[in-house]
């Protein structure tokens, strides 16, 4: 691409900084070669849809203290999970996330698809969610982008549009920069967004992504993304 990503540099970093969050298993774990439960991404992911990272730690726990395996929560009546789903909002999420469980169990013998294609014919998976799934727990080189990745990029690449222009655009780009350790790369991208690079303060002096930053070199890294006119 014409203006490479440093994927290294963000792995490097990702390795120095990465939060500790409850559905990610411990550096120690990742280096013997473990990789995440494909049920327990899926549910954080699910709820990280529209909900923050400190709004669902605690229902994460609760939901996987309750029902800890796939099949747990697909034997769950639907009224006890959207009773603990309430305060998260949106609970179209809560009853796909009870059919994607039987879904799972019923069709797949309670053993999560391992393509990010297989995962998004799945209640509730979308193209989003998918992705996720599969860089995270299979190590598939897929593009995952969010919100975060969106702000990330647009200020990366300096886009001169909104980013809902551009959208396939930035999908491209980030495709073809995707490193082995793709679900960390994705997870380490997501933290830079949450932490380094936020939507009202960019610390570029620490980010691994600083030497190749448009926005940043143009000393306006707040500028983008590009607001789109209503
Ligand atoms: N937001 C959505 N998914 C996330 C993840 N896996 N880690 C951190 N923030 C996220």
């Amino acid at each position: 691409s014409p203006q490479p990503i440093d994927a290294g540099a963000v792995l490097a970093w990702y390795d120095r900084h990465a939060r500790d969050l409850p559905w990610r298993i411990s550096p120690a774990a990742r280096s013997a070669g473990v990789m995440p439960d494909p049920y327990r991404v899926w549910l954080s992911e699910v709820m990280l849809q529209q909900t923050t990272v400190a709004a669902v730690k605690t229902y994460f726990i609760r939901f996987t203290t309750l029902w800890p395996s796939v099949f747990d929560l697909a034997t769950a009546p639907l009224d006890a999970v959207l009773r603990e789903w309430a305060g998260l909002g949106y609970y179209a999420r809560a009853r796909n996330l009870h059919a994607c469980a039987r879904a799972v169990v019923e069709q797949h013998g309670g053993v999560f698809p391992q393509s990010a294609a297989a995962l998004a014919s799945l209640p509730g998976i979308g193209a989003y969610t998918s992705a996720a799934i599969a860089a995270i727990c299979f190590d598939e080189r897929v593009a995952v982008l969010d919100g975060n990745l969106d702000r990330v990029l647009a200020r990366y690449f300096a886009l001169s549009v909104p980013v809902r222009e551009a959208k396939d655009g930035l999908r491209a780009a980030l495709q073809v920069n995707v490193p082995n350790r793709s679900g960390d790369f994705a997870q380490a991208m997501m933290d830079l967004g949450a932490t380094i690079c936020a939507p009202r303060v960019a610390s570029c002096l620490i980010c691994p992504l600083h030497s190749g930053c448009r926005a940043s070199q143009q000393g306006e890294p707040l500028a983008y993304p590009i607001k789109p006119v209503k």
